[in-house]
């Protein structure tokens, strides 16, 4: 069977790195002493070079579409390149292409050392080979295809946002694949010669190997007490992910299912002040227990990385050090519950429980755990401590009474690391 081979734009395509390129284009512009363009115009910047695009979008002359060039990179190489983001299921889509011995190429308009520099800095360089990009700005896809195409016989696809990608495709004799999230419209992609259109990047995978299987996800957890700011942090982890392609989903405990969320009513409610401690952890474990069926599991299945507010780290601390019914009694309440499902990481928001106590009381509703006096939370406090001591290399521990931005960095870096170590 001869090789499979892909190569793929960029801009449009892997990346959806408009922010950079308008605010590149404005400033280029605007530097040049031209009128600053407006949306309709700047989105038309996104696939042609950009000589083309200063000339005839914005009635440049030759000479001054040049300038503007040198001018727009300048900001581009510092700034513009990291204003990206990778499109929503091209992680999956490359890992599985790889997990089925295609090799992957790009195929880009941009210069060399850009892309380069966006496929390091979002992790994707180690599924590419091969890299194809324009010396003079006039390059045609086309001759970028043939520049990086393989000698010997082999099945060749091009997958691409705009027509320029379907020609030069439909020129060198590939098969071509035509993604419609990108800038390119169906009816511009079906003119210019695509084979086959995606409507999503995994949908790309499926077609160029059928029954290809997703890769799976990754189960994440966030711990701290009461008022450590996990709500924040898991948006913002959110949103760093995301930038770099993960599909993320949130999901709490107690609760995160229907039967979840009932179970939850009976733990949280004051009105059941007389539970006792061994009910509480059968409580929390049964809640659990439909949760990892019913969600966590099928997430990861679909390649999801799940993002669980509390899991299991929560009934050690709490029903294990809070209610002293000890670490070793709440895991074998908890083992037909889990089972093998533990997070990969868990972030740990530390705090201490003084500063937790401050923070609740300035909270409206305390809950039936909220009420509970200072000496269970130093407990709580100190069942993380001796958790994180225990496995020190599944916890990113961040300082909690730092600033927002910066604890989300350390979070998000940490996370990224290990998230994009997996796809190794
Ligand atoms: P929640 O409203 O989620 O608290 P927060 O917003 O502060 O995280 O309520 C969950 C409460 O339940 C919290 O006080 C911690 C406690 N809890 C346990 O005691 N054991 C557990 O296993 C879990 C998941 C939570």
């Amino acid at each position: 069977m001869s090789e499979k081979w892909v190569f793929f734009d960029l801009d449009g395509t892997l990346t959806q790195s408009e922010e950079g390129i308008w605010n590149c284009a404005k400033y280029a512009a605007e530097r040049m002493g031209f009128p600053t363009p407006d949306a309709g115009t700047l989105r038309k910047f996104i696939g042609p070079p950009l000589v083309w695009s200063f000339q005839e979008l914005m009635g440049m002359t030759e000479a001054q579409a040049y300038e503007a060039q040198e001018i727009y990179r300048e900001r581009y190489i510092v700034k513009g390149k990291y204003e990206n983001k990778v499109y929503p299921g091209v992680r999956a889509m490359m890992r599985a292409l790889r997990s089925r011995g295609v090799h992957m190429g790009i195929v880009t308009g941009k210069p060399e050392q850009a892309t380069r520099d966006i496929l390091e800095y979002f992790g994707l360089m180690k599924f590419v080979e091969r890299i194809s990009c324009t010396k003079d700005s006039r390059a045609e896809k086309e001759h970028l295809i043939r520049a990086v195409m393989p000698d010997a016989p082999a099945e060749i696809w091009m997958v691409g946002d705009r027509k320029f990608d379907m020609e030069g495709g439909v020129r060198v004799g590939a098969h071509t694949v035509g993604v419609t999230y990108g800038y390119g419209s169906p009816e511009e992609l079906r003119a210019s010669g695509a084979e086959f259109l995606a409507e999503d990047a995994w949908r790309v995978a499926e077609i160029i190997c059928p029954g290809v299987e997703k890769p799976r996800g990754a189960f994440l957890s966030m711990e701290g007490l009461d008022g450590s700011g996990k709500s924040t942090q898991m948006e913002k982890l959110t949103e760093t992910l995301e930038k770099f392609g993960f599909e993320v989903v949130h999901s709490r405990e107690p609760g995160g299912t229907p039967i979840g969320e009932k179970i939850r009513e009976i733990l949280l409610s004051r009105e059941n002040m007389e539970m006792t401690e061994v009910t509480e952890a059968l409580l929390y474990a049964a809640g659990r227990a439909q949760h990892v069926r019913e969600k966590i599991r099928p997430a990861i299945a679909a390649g999801q990385v799940l993002l669980c507010d509390r899991f299991l780290d929560s009934s050690v601390a709490y029903q294990g050090g809070g209610r002293q019914l000890g670490v070793d009694q709440v895991l074998a309440i908890n083992a037909p519950a889990v089972e093998e499902t533990l997070p990969l990481l868990t972030v740990y928001l530390d705090l201490d429980h003084r500063t937790s106590l401050k923070r609740r009381s300035e909270a409206s509703q305390l809950d039936r755990m909220e009420v509970e006096k200072e000496e269970f939370h130093a407990r709580v406090e100190e069942g993380y401590h001796e958790l994180i001591r225990r496995n020190p290399e599944r916890y990113v521990v961040v300082d909690a009474r730092g600033d927002r931005e910066v604890i989300a960095e350390q979070i998000g870096k940490a996370v990224l690391g290990k998230l994009l170590e997996e796809e190794e």
